[in-house]
């Protein structure tokens, strides 16, 4: 089932996430629910609480359905290792028409469970690791104009709000 997306400045996408404890089927579909949703929103990430879910869970697939063993599910994920420092142009999908550039590490290593409730670990780099950052920081309740200046994020905030005014938000 596709789930709207949850925009800016929804309390939901500011505040941390729980984690997941139960692996049962609800999960599983909450997991096809959200690659569903990030699909048809025409993103490659998305974290639950984007879709108004407070839970720990975030859903990654660089390939956007070309390559099903791109597909990544994370569940109560965590950095255990970072290094290099990349600054790439980032949106996302709670906040359409925004893209600023933003640090990120160049090399990530992540801890997480699966749908299974099984840990596993991963080494991503690139752009996996830039979603990877991204996602986490949502469960964290952060959203990537957090992690720009101060000034670009006052400039972000106020296009946010001419797109409020014009009821295109
Ligand atoms: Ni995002």
């Amino acid at each position: 089932m596709v789930h709207p997306i949850v925009k800016y400045p929804d309390p939901v996408l500011q505040r941390p996430a729980e984690p997941v404890t139960e692996f049962d089927d609800a999960l599983r579909t909450l997991v096809d629910d959200m690659f569903e949703s990030m699909y048809d929103a025409h993103g490659i990430g998305l974290a639950a609480p984007q879709i108004g879910v407070p839970k720990r869970l975030t859903v990654i697939d660089l390939s956007f359905q070309k390559n099903p063993e791109e597909k990544l599910a994370l569940i109560n994920p965590r950095l255990l290792a970072r290094e290099g420092k990349v600054i790439e142009e980032e949106g996302c999908l709670s906040l359409p028409e925004i893209r600023e550039r933003v640090a990120r590490s160049a090399r990530v290593r992540v801890r997480a469970q699966d749908v299974h409730g099984n840990w596993f670990e991963r080494e991503c780099e690139e752009l996996l690791a830039r979603a990877c950052q991204h996602e986490i920081d949502h469960l964290d309740g952060i959203l990537f104009i957090f992690r720009i200046s101060a000034l670009k994020r006052d400039f972000a905030l106020r296009k946010i709000r001419k797109l409020q005014r014009a009821g295109e938000w």
